[in-house]
C-alpha cells in the first residue's frame, strides 16, 4: 500500500501490520529452547489478529511451497527473529538502566505492541507515556485488558501521529520535559520521511532536561541501497505469486514500500552536535554480544541498523 502523508492504519493493515510482525518475531524467541527475551503478551496479539503473513517468523508456520521455492526462507525468518529479540534486549536494558538511575517518566515513541509497561519492573512512580495512532494503541489495551493483564507502571496513552504536533498531547498528558526522561525510538525511523525525523529529534530536544537518556534504533548508511533492496523486491514479488496460486487467503505485502528510501541525517552525528554523550553499535555487534549469530550468507537479509545509547548532557 503506497504512502500518504497523513496515512493510518488498523493493526492488521499497512505499517499496523508491521507492529504484528515485531510481536511474532518476539513470541517465536519467547517461545525457543534458548530465548534471549520474555514477552509472554506478544502470543496474546497474535492468537487475537488470526492468521496472517506475520506468523511466518515462527519457522514452522512457512507454507511448504514458499520453501520449496525460497529454501533459504526459514534461515532468514529465524535471523531477523534474532535480531528483533537483540532489539528488544537492547531496549528493554535501555529503561531498566534508567529507571535504577532514578528517572521516572519514559516515552516510547511508535509503541506498537511493544508490552514494556505489562512487562518490565517498573519503579513505583514511574509513568510510561506510549505514543502511537489510536487504532493501534486502542488494539493493544483491548487485547490485554481482556487478557487480563494490568500494566505494571502508570500507563498513558497519548493518541498521535508522530508526523503532526505530538508534543502538545505528550505535554498534555502530564509529561513534565524540566525532569529527566527516557526515550525509545524503536521500528520507527524507516516509516518516517527525511524530513519527519528531523523535527521529530528537534521536538525530543525540546522536551528533554539533562540527564535524560534515548535509544535509537537508527538505519545504517547503505539502508537504501538499490541493489539490495531490488533483491528483496524480487523475492517478495516471487512468493506473492506463489501464494497467489495456492488456497491461502494470507496476502503477502510488500513491506518496502512503507518505508522511505530518502538520504537522511547520521542520528548519533546529530545527537553529539546537540549535546549529548552518544555510544552506537552496529546490530551484527550487539546480537554478537548477546550471542545470536547474525544471518550469514544471506546478503540481502534485510538492511542492517545501529543501536544508539546517548544521555543529554
Ligand atoms: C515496526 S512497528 C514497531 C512497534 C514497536 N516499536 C516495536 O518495536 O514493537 C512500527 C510502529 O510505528 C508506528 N508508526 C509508524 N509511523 C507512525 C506515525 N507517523 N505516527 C504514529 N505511529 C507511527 C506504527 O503504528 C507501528 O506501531
Amino acid at each position: 500500500m503506497a504512502r500518504t502523508d497523513d496515512d493510518s492504519w488498523e493493526i492488521t493493515e499497512s505499517v499496523g501490520a508491521t507492529a504484528l510482525g515485531v510481536a511474532a518475531a518476539r513470541a517465536a524467541d519467547t517461545e525457543s529452547d534458548d530465548p534471549l527475551i520474555n514477552d509472554p503478551f506478544a502470543r496474546v496479539f497474535l492468537d487475537r489478529v488470526g492468521d496472517g503473513v506475520w506468523n511466518w517468523y515462527g519457522g514452522p508456520e512457512l507454507p511448504a511451497e514458499v520453501v520449496a521455492a525460497e529454501p533459504d526462507m526459514p534461515q532468514r525468518m529465524q535471523a531477523l527473529v534474532s535480531y528483533f529479540a537483540t532489539r528488544t534486549k537492547f531496549f528493554d536494558t535501555s529503561f531498566i538502566d534508567a529507571a535504577n538511575a532514578g528517572i521516572r517518566q519514559a516515552v516510547i515513541l511508535a509503541a506498537g505492541l511493544d508490552a514494556r509497561s505489562w512487562r518490565l519492573p517498573w519503579p513505583d512512580g514511574t509513568t510510561v507515556y506510549e505514543l502511537d495512532q489510536d487504532r493501534v494503541l486502542d488494539f493493544k489495551a483491548t487485547t490485554l485488558r481482556e487478557h487480563g493483564a494490568e500494566p505494571k507502571a502508570n500507563r498513558v496513552e497519548v493518541k498521535v501521529d508522530l508526523r503532526q504536533d505530538w508534543p502538545t498531547g505528550l505535554r498534555q498528558a502530564g509529561f513534565d520535559p524540566s525532569a529527566p526522561s527516557v526515550w525509545s525510538i524503536e521500528g520507527l525511523l524507516m516509516y518516517l520521511p527525511a524530513a519527519a525525523q528531523d523535527l521529530l529529534f528537534t521536538r525530543i530536544q525540546e522536551l528533554t532536561a539533562p540527564g535524560s537518556r534515548l535509544a535509537v534504533e537508527g538505519l545504517e548508511p547503505d539502508f537504501a541501497d538499490p541493489e539490495s533492496r531490488a533483491q528483496r523486491r524480487q523475492r517478495m514479488d516471487r512468493v506473492r505469486e506463489l501464494m497467489a496460486k495456492t488456497d491461502s487467503p494470507i496476502e503477502v505485502p510488500t513491506t518496502d514500500e512503507l518505508w522511505y528510501f530518502e538520504e537522511r541525517d547520521d542520528v548519533g552525528d546529530w545527537l553529539r552536535h546537540h549535546g549529548w554523550d552518544v555510544t552506537v553499535t552496529p546490530s551484527d555487534q550487539m546480537m554478537a554480544s548477546y550471542g545470536r549469530a547474525p544471518a550469514q550468507g544471506l546478503g540481502d537479509a534485510g538492511p542492517a541498523h545501529l543501536l544508539i545509547s546517548a544521555t543529554r548532557t
